[in-house]
């Protein structure tokens, strides 16, 4: 334990690297330097089974979780939506090794199914009732300032583009065609509310309370993306 304490303050390393494991409610995931550290609001979200956006939970057949890099957001959704078969695609190999693990510790393997692809490239012909994601989001000089925790996380977990907006772009473009009539889009974009309102002016964003507030994670349904 002291070893441990000593490491954190020394080496400046987030704690579930040294301990190898993060807690969303009473969900444990197993992490390792491969993964983002476990924090998504929209774990909160998923608490409530999206209600009341989701009126029927049972009636959620197919989801997808995009960037899932620990898989956890993948988990917790195949909980909240007991009848979905789940995609969980991440970019990085490494990734979805722990996603994997992860996966496996909840029996979850026929319910969740990994997927390698660079957002959408590898989904052709895939739609879901509802995509959730938490992509990377960090703008260019805000990675310049990030404190020596967040260096230690992978670097394409964080960093998207000058504006911060490079994934949800690919995302809110691609989305409606992966989407069932009336599927629903649940996105993080951490403090990029402002430049995304900027950026996507006719999109009306339905702006989720978590316990951050109504600024970092949106809902669209597929008929308002289109
Ligand atoms: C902010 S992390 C979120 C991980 C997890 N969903 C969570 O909430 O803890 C973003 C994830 O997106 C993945 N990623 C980055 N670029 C990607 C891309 N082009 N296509 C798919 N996944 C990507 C990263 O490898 C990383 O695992």
């Amino acid at each position: 334990m002291l070893d441990i304490l000593r490491r954190r303050i020394e080496e400046r390393l987030p704690a579930p690297y040294l301990t190898h494991e993060a807690w969303l409610g009473d969900f444990r995931f197993y992490v390792d330097e491969r993964v983002i550290v476990p924090r998504s609001f929209i774990a909160e979200l998923l608490r409530e089974q999206l209600g009341p956006w989701v009126e029927d939970p049972e009636a959620i057949t197919s989801g997808l979780d995009m960037c899932t890099g620990s898989g956890c957001l993948a988990i917790l959704m195949a909980y909240a939506f007991p009848n979905a078969r789940i995609d969980a695609v991440d970019l990085s190999a490494d990734a979805l090794e722990v996603a994997r693990r992860n996966v496996a510790d909840y029996g979850l393997e026929e319910q969740v199914s990994l997927i390698r692809s660079d957002l959408f490239a590898a989904l052709q012909g895939r739609r879901y009732d509802l995509i959730l994601s938490n992509p990377p989001y960090v703008n260019a000089s805000s990675m310049q300032t990030l404190p020596e925790e967040y260096r230690r996380e992978p670097v394409g977990a964080l960093a998207s583009g000058e504006d911060g907006l490079e994934h949800v772009r690919v995302i809110l473009r691609e989305a409606p065609a992966h989407l069932n009539k009336g599927g629903l889009l649940v996105v993080e974009i951490g403090h990029n509310r402002d430049a995304l309102e900027e950026a996507f002016p006719d999109l009306p964003f339905t702006w989720l309370e978590t316990s951050a507030g109504d600024e970092h994670v949106f809902l669209l349904n597929r008929e308002q993306l289109t």
